[in-house]
């Protein structure tokens, strides 16, 4: 069994007399920032200079610095900034400042896991990682709720390290939903194979498919959208209340006969099993990460940035943009509450 705390198992009293610098000010980076303050602690925000977030972060009423300023300035350092450049970010400006007895902390453990960044020996280096996006961190927080969290300690230099991560996810909202100890190492290679194989490149693939066979065989777009992407929304949201049970419960029996007849022959079991351990192993040996930072650093992002424009320019997309836009609601634009 997973060793699981919650607020009662914390004490947020560790981050007492500790100021805290969150690294970006993006999707975690506002989240974290903003729910720490409103939980009573030191923050501050660093940015690049000419960030276009500065402007937004110092009127949400926090205090901003250069990312260099801020390292210098925490005794906990939270790097919240895209994974891909964390490593020359960090280099460059935040290990200068990194000195004993201060703690590391990240919300992913892509830089430690494969090696692209060697905190010294006398920090703490603390993972607080929210499973969920960072605006729906800030929207659960507000409503007095919070995204479960991962918990895990790399360096425990101070002795301290497991404490502090802890009061730190009590800070962001995460010990009301519950905290998961686990490693960097797990972390990462779990949650690289969640959202390459699953969440993202998973479901992605397979709604695309299926609306896909729909347009071709003569169906009309709205209708493929409908039934294969915007659906999958309300299904998954009866999965996240009550397991597949409550989903079977809810659809009809005609549906859950073709779930059991048709959903082996859309992904047969060995098959898609053997794709997927092959996903894995290229987590885990380094391969896909060492591509990932290769098309960053050697490609400058070709293939990723011409895959982007190609799904822009997909009918689902179009499509959908135009249906979710003559929504009497005029579509969930706030990010806040889209389902990811
Ligand atoms: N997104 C999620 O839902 C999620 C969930 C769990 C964990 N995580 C983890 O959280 C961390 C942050 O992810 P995120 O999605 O929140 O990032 P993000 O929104 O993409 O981060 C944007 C921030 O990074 C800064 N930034 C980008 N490139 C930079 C550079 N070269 N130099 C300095 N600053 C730079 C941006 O600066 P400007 O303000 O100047 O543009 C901005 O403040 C990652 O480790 C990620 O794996 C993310």
């Amino acid at each position: 069994m997973a060793k699981m705390y919650y607020e009662k198992d914390c004490d947020i009293s560790y981050l007492d007399g500790k100021k805290i610098a969150i690294i970006g000010y993006g999707s975690q980076g506002h989240a974290h920032a903003l729910n720490l303050k409103d939980s009573g602690c030191d923050v501050c925000v660093g940015l690049r200079q000419g960030s276009k977030n500065w402007a937004n972060a110092e009127k949400a009423g926090l205090q901003v610095k250069t990312i260099e300023e801020a390292a210098q300035w925490g005794d906990i350092v939270m790097i919240l900034i895209n994974d891909e450049v964390q490593a020359d970010v960090y280099k460059k400006s935040i290990a200068p400042y990194m000195t004993e007895g201060k703690a590391l902390a990240f919300a992913h453990g892509f830089n430690i896991r494969y090696q692209q960044i060697v905190p010294p020996k006398g920090v703490d280096v603390f993972m607080a990682a929210p499973k969920g996006p960072g605006h729906t961190v800030r929207s659960t927080y507000v409503n007095g709720k919070g995204v479960p969290c991962l918990v895990a300690v790399e360096q425990n230099a101070t002795g301290d390290a497991y404490k502090i991560a802890l009061a730190y996810i009590v800070g962001i909202g995460g010990a009301r939903a519950g905290v998961m100890e686990t490693t960097f190492h797990d972390e990462t290679e779990t949650d690289l194979f969640g959202e390459q194989a699953v969440l993202c490149g998973g479901v992605v693939e397979l709604m695309k498919c299926g609306f896909e066979t729909l347009v071709e065989a003569g169906y009309e777009p709205e209708n493929a959208y409908f039934e294969c992407i915007h659906e999958m929304k309300l299904i998954i949201d009866l999965i996240n209340k009550g397991g597949v049970a409550a989903m079977n419960y809810s659809i009809s029996d005609t549906a859950e006969f073709g779930e059991y007849v048709s959903g082996p022959r859309v992904l047969p079991y060995e098959e898609t099993k053997k794709n997927m351990k092959a996903v894995l192993n290229d987590i885990q040996d380094g391969t896909f990460a060492g591509r990932w930072i290769a098309e960053n650093k050697s490609f400058g992002r070709t293939f990723f940035n011409s895959k982007r424009a190609q799904l822009a320019k997909h009918q689902m997309e179009i499509v959908g943009e135009e249906l979710r836009r003559n929504m009497i609601w005029g579509g969930d634009k706030d990010l806040d509450t889209a389902s990811n």
